[in-house]
C-alpha cells in the first residue's frame, strides 16, 4: 500500500487543485494587505468604506485560503491512498510544478495588489466615491460639489482625528454597507446632528478655520425677483456684524473668551429650545433662558448640548436650496436669462410640482418651460429658441441637485440653521421670548446681528456708494 508519511507536507500541497488555490488565495490576501496596510497606519483620516475592504474582504479571502489547504491535502491523501493519484514521490518534477505555481501566482498577486488593491483603496478615499457609489449619498454629494468645500475630502468633516475615529468610522461604514445591501438605510438619511453622528466641530472645522480668528464684517447682497412679467429685480443689502474673539458680534457672543453655551433640544433635529445657558467663566456670569412655552422642569429630561459651529453652520456644504432662492440666484448669475418674460414666476412653478420620478422631471420640466413660451411668446420663442431650451435645462439642474424622489428628500427637508427667514435658525433661541430669571432675553433686536443698508429696494443707494451698482445691472441686461 502507498505510504504517504514519506513524502513532506508540500508534496501534499501540490497534488490536489483545492489545496493549490488555498495557497495563492492566502498569498493574495498577505500581498494585499501588505500593499494597503502601511497607508492605513500612516493617514491619519481615512475613507470608513477602506475598513470594508481591509478588516471584511481581504480576511474573507485570506481565512478561505487557509479553509482549502487541509481540505485540499486531506482529499489528496485519499487519492493517493485510493491509488487514483501519483503515489511515489518524485522530488524533481514536484519542485519544478511548485516553482511554476509560485511564480504564476507572485507575478499574479503582485499585479492584483499594485493595481486592484492599491488603486480601489485610493479610489475609496475620493468623494466620488463616498458620495457617488452609494447612491443614498447622492443628495449630499451634490449639494458638496456646488458649495465652498467641494475641495475638502469628506472624511475631513466626517473622520475625527486620531485611533477612535478610525475605528468609529470603520464600524460605520461598515453598518452602512449592511444597510445598503439589505436595502434597510432610513430614507431620507437622518442628518448627522439628528442622529447624533457627527465629529465635534472642534475636531473637524477647527483644524482649518481657527476659532479665534474671525472678525470684522461682511457685506452680503440679497439678489431676489419678483414674479412679474420683467422678473423685477430688488436687493436687501445686510452689514454682517461676525466679529469674533474680543471684538465680539455673532462668533464673539458664543465663544469669546470665556464664554460656554449650552442648550436642550425638544426633537432629535434640535428645531425647538426651550431651554439655554449662558457661562462666562471669565466674568463668572451664568443665566438661565426659558422658553416660555416650555412647560416648567421639562428641560431637565432632554439631552443638553454644547454650542458648537454646526449648530449654525449646520450646512456648510450639503447647502440645500429652496426653489426661490436657487432661481434667485441662477438669475443673478446669468445662468438663466432674466429678459424671459415671467421666467421667475413659471421657473417656480415648475421646480415645485411634484415629480414621481427624477426621470419624470426630466422628461417634464424643461419641455414645459419650452411650451410655455411657444403658447405665450410664439415670437419670441423664434428668436430666441436656444435661450429658451438652456433656461430649462438650468431650471431642471436646480430641481436635480435639491430634490431626489427616491430617497424622499425635497425642497426643505433638511433645515439650514444659518438665519431666520426660511427656518427658526437664529430664532430658535433669538426669539425675544426666552427669558432668564432676572428678567433678560435672547436679543431679537434687528440690528444686533446684521446692520440693514437697504431692504428690498429696487436701486439701492448703497450699491451705487458702493460702486457695486453697475455691475449687478449688466448682468441683468444680458
Ligand atoms: C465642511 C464639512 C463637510 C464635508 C467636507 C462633508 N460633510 Fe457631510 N455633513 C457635514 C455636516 C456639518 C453635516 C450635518 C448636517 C446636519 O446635521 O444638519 C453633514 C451630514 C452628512 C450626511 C447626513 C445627511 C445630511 O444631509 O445631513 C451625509 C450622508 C453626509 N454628510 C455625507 C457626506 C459626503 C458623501 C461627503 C463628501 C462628498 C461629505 N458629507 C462632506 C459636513 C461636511
Ligand atoms: C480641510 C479644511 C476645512 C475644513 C475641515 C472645514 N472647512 Fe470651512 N472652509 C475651508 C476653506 C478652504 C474655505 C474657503 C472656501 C472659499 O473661499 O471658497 C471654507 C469656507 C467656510 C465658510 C465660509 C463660506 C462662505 O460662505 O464663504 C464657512 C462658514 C465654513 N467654511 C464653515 C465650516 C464648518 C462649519 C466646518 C466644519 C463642519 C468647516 N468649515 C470645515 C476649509 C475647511
Ligand atoms: C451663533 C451662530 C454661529 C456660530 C456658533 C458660528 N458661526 Fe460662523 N458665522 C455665523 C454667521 C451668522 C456668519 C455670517 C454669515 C453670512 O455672512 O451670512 C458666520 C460667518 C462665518 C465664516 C465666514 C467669515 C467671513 O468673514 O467670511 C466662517 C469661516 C465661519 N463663520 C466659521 C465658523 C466656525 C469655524 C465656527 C465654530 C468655531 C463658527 N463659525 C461658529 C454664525 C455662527
Ligand atoms: C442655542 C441658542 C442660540 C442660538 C441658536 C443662537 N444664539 Fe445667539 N445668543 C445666545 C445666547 C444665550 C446669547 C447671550 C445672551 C445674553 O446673555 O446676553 C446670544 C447672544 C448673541 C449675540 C450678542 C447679543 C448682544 O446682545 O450683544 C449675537 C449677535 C448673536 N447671539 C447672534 C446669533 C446669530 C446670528 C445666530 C444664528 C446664526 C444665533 N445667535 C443663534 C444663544 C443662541
Ligand atoms: C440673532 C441674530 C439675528 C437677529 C436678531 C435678526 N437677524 Fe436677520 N439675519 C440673521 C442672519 C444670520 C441672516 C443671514 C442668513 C444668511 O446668511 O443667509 C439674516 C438675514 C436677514 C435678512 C435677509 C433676507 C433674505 O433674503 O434672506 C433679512 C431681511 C433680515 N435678516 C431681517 C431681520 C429683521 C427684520 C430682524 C428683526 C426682527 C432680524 N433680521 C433680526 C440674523 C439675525
Amino acid at each position: 500500500m502507498n505510504d504517504t508519511s514519506k513524502r513532506p507536507a508540500w508534496f501534499l500541497l501540490t497534488q490536489h487543485w483545492l489545496s493549490l488555490l488555498g495557497v495563492a488565495l492566502v498569498a493574495t490576501a498577505l500581498i494585499s494587505w501588505l500593499f494597503v496596510l502601511p497607508q492605513q497606519i500612516r493617514g491619519h483620516v481615512d475613507n470608513p468604506y477602506v475598513g470594508i475592504v481591509v478588516f471584511l474582504f481581504i480576511p474573507a479571502i485570506f481565512f478561505t485560503g487557509l479553509l482549502l489547504i487541509p481540505v485540499g491535502v486531506h482529499l489528496s491523501k485519499r487519492q493517493i491512498r485510493g491509488g487514483l493519484a501519483e503515489a511515489t514521490f518524485d522530488r524533481k518534477s514536484a519542485v519544478q510544478r511548485v516553482a511554476w505555481f509560485f511564480g504564476v501566482t507572485t507575478l499574479f498577486n503582485i499585479l492584483i495588489g499594485t493595481q486592484v488593491t492599491y488603486r480601489a483603496v485610493e479610489h475609496m478615499e475620493t468623494p466620488q466615491f463616498c458620495g457617488g457609489t452609494c447612491h443614498t449619498m447622492n443628495p449630499e454629494l451634490a449639494a458638496y460639489q456646488n458649495s465652498p468645500h467641494s475641495r475638502v475630502e469628506c472624511v475631513e468633516c466626517h473622520v475625527a482625528p486620531g485611533a477612535t475615529g478610525w475605528i468609529t468610522s470603520k464600524a460605520s461604514g461598515i453598518r452602512q454597507l449592511i444597510e445598503t445591501v439589505f436595502n434597510t438605510y432610513p430614507r431620507p438619511i437622518p442628518s448627522a446632528l439628528e442622529s447624533n453622528r457627527l465629529v465635534p466641530a472642534r475636531e473637524t472645522c477647527e483644524n482649518c478655520h481657527w476659532p479665534q480668528q474671525f472678525g470684522g464684517v461682511r457685506l452680503r447682497v440679497f439678489s431676489k425677483y419678483a414674479d412679474d412679467e420683467a422678473n423685477t429685480r430688488s436687493e436687501t443689502v445686510l452689514l454682517m456684524l461676525v466679529g469674533g474673539d474680543r471684538i465680539s458680534g455673532i462668533h464673539g457672543a458664543h465663544f469669546g473668551p470665556g464664554v460656554h453655551i449650552r442648550f436642550a433640544a425638544a426633537d432629535a433635529k434640535r428645531q425647538t429650545i426651550p431651554w439655554v445657558e449662558y457661562k462666562n467663566t471669565d466674568t463668572g456670569g451664568v443665566r438661565t433662558f426659558v422658553s416660555p412655552e416650555a412647560p416648567p422642569d421639562s428641560a431637565k429630561a432632554l439631552s443638553k448640548f454644547d454650542m458648537e459651529c454646526v449648530d449654525c453652520h449646520n450646512r456648510p456644504t450639503h447647502t440645500f436650496e429652496l426653489p426661490e432662492r436657487a432661481l434667485d440666484k441662477a438669475l443673478a448669475l446669468g445662468q438663466l436669462p432674466v429678459t424671459l418674460p415671467y421666467v421667475k414666476k413659471k421657473g417656480l412653478e415648475l421646480l415645485k410640482a411634484n415629480y414621481a420620478t427624477s426621470a419624470e422631471a426630466t422628461a417634464n420640466l424643461p419641455t414645459g418651460l419650452v411650451s410655455f413660451y411657444q403658447q405665450n411668446y410664439p415670437d419670441l420663442y423664434a428668436n430666441r429658441s436656444k435661450d429658451i431650451h438652456e433656461a430649462g435645462r438650468a431650471v431642471l439642474a436646480i430641481y436635480n441637485r435639491n430634490v431626489f424622489p427616491d430617497l424622499k428628500v425635497s425642497w426643505g427637508t433638511y433645515p439650514n440653521n444659518l438665519g431666520h427667514m426660511d427656518f427658526p435658525g437664529c430664532f430658535r433661541c433669538h426669539d425675544g421670548s426666552h427669558t432668564s430669571s432676572e428678567g433678560k432675553t435672547i436679543t431679537q433686536d434687528c440690528n444686533t446681528c446684521h446692520e440693514p443698508l437697504a431692504m428690498d429696494e429696487t436701486s439701492p443707494e448703497i450699491l451705487k456708494t458702493l460702486g457695486i451698482a453697475e455691475r449687478i445691472s449688466k448682468i441683468q441686461k444680458q
